[in-house]
């Protein structure tokens, strides 16, 4: 039988105990051990999707019998809302919902809007963006942006719904999900990305098409390469498509393209401009081009264990201190602490030091658990 990897993920032999009493110096905005800031939290707000992309959740392990996380299991919005403002006390200034898929999660403009009211230390608002699989968003697009959703990326692996099927596994059509593209674009949730995964052999033949369906739209599509995250997926080296032939083959076939700068330090795609001023590319090359190096990325899963890398086996559990029943300003000035204590430690640089011949461990957290 295959592993039920949620098991792994809930036994607590994979958990660091948190540092709760070292003096954390709040003056002073951390840094981990190579000296990178704490810039982006992402927070899993679900570990469901109706979505079994074949990369991320294939059918074969999250199938019917599959043990998703009870209820009373995810943290609450008050809960998450409360780790939250920790965070960004501590310097954090963009805020990422995932999932799963998050809009599955009820009343997710709820949790939005109160994310929405934290202020930096500098008192300036967060930017508070989502991931979706795009299939809720017609539904609801506008209530995220009321609520004060800043913007949001969509995944889409095909343009053509044979081959988007087949990625979906469960016979979502294109269009649907060009509608929940357009909703956003509507409720001016943009600039929208659309996120390609690219997995060797199945959807490769699309780049071109999808190239040419978002050339000249305001929306950004950017080219991923396949990842070896999780452990059911089955990643081969061989499956990756390297960014570089990508640029290479639009440059070439499409429109010629010119690099452009970073918005941002630590901006994980590399932005290529059409020449001719009609539109704007991005790869995401985690596998042939590492970016841990300026990796400012925190995690917080659904059911409140932090993770210092995606490719993590183990999680720091803030739920016990959370749950403990102490007053909320004791249960905040020692998550304030132990936030800042995990970060100064944090040694994490998976993407730069993996290798294509090491043998990977088996039991790294889900894509599906923790979030793009
Ligand atoms: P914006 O620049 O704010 O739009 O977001 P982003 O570039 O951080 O993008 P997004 O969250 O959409 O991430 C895109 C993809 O990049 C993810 O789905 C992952 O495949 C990959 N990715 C994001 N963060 C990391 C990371 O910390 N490590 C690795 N290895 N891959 C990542
Ligand atoms: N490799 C790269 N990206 C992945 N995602 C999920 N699984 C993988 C993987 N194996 C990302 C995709 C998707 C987001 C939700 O998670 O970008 O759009
Ligand atoms: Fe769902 Fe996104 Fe994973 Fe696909 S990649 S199964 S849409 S969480
Ligand atoms: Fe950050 Fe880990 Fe991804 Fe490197 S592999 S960029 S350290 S999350």
């Amino acid at each position: 039988m295959t592993d039920r990897v949620i098991q792994l993920v809930q036994d607590n032999s994979r958990l660091i105990p948190l540092n709760f009493s070292a003096p954390g110096n709040s003056e002073v905005p951390a840094k981990d051990k190579h000296q990178r800031r704490l810039h982006d939290l992402r927070i899993s707000v679900t570990d469901r999707c109706n979505f079994r992309c074949v990369y991320c959740m294939p059918k074969s392990i999250f199938d019917k019998d599959y043990q998703f996380l009870p209820h009373k299991d995810l943290l609450t919005f008050e809960e998450i809302e409360s780790v939250a403002r920790q965070f960004v006390a501590l310097g954090v200034e963009k805020i990422r919902l995932t999932g799963g898929e998050p809009l599955l999660r009820k009343n997710i403009e709820i949790l939005i809007e109160r994310l929405a009211a934290l202020r930096t230390p500098g008192n300036k608002p967060v930017e508070i963006t989502l991931t979706t699989n795009g299939t809720l968003l017609r539904k609801k697009a506008q209530a995220l942006k009321n609520a004060g959703l800043t913007r949001v990326t969509v995944s889409l692996d095909a343009i053509d719904d044979h081959t988007f099927k087949a990625m979906n596994d469960v016979d979502f059509s294109v269009d649907e999900v060009l509608d929940g593209i357009a909703a956003a674009h509507e409720a001016e949730l943009g600039p929208i990305k659309v996120n390609m995964v690219v997995k060797g052999g199945m959807n490769d033949h699309q780049v071109l098409p999808m190239a040419k369906h978002f050339k000249n739209t305001p929306h950004i599509l950017r080219f991923i390469e396949y990842m070896d995250v999780g452990s059911s997926n089955g990643w081969k080296m061989d499956e990756v498509v390297p960014s570089a032939r990508i640029v290479n083959l639009i440059a070439r076939e499409l429109a010629p393209l010119k690099p452009a700068d970073p918005n941002y330090v630590g901006e994980v795609a590399e932005r290529w401009l059409y020449a001719d001023g009609q539109g704007e590319i991005g790869v995401i090359s985690s596998v042939t081009q590492a970016f841990c190096s300026d990796c400012s990325r925190i995690r917080l899963s659904t059911e409140g264990k932090l993770y210092t890398c995606l490719f993590a086996s183990r999680g720091h559990d803030l739920k016990p201190l959370i749950r403990s029943g102490q007053s909320q300003a004791m249960i905040e000035e020692q998550m304030a602490k132990a936030i800042r204590n995990l970060w100064t430690v944090r040694e994490d640089r998976y993407s730069e030091v993996r290798s294509a011949h090491t043998p990977q461990p088996r039991d790294r957290i889900e894509m599906s658990y923790i979030g793009g």
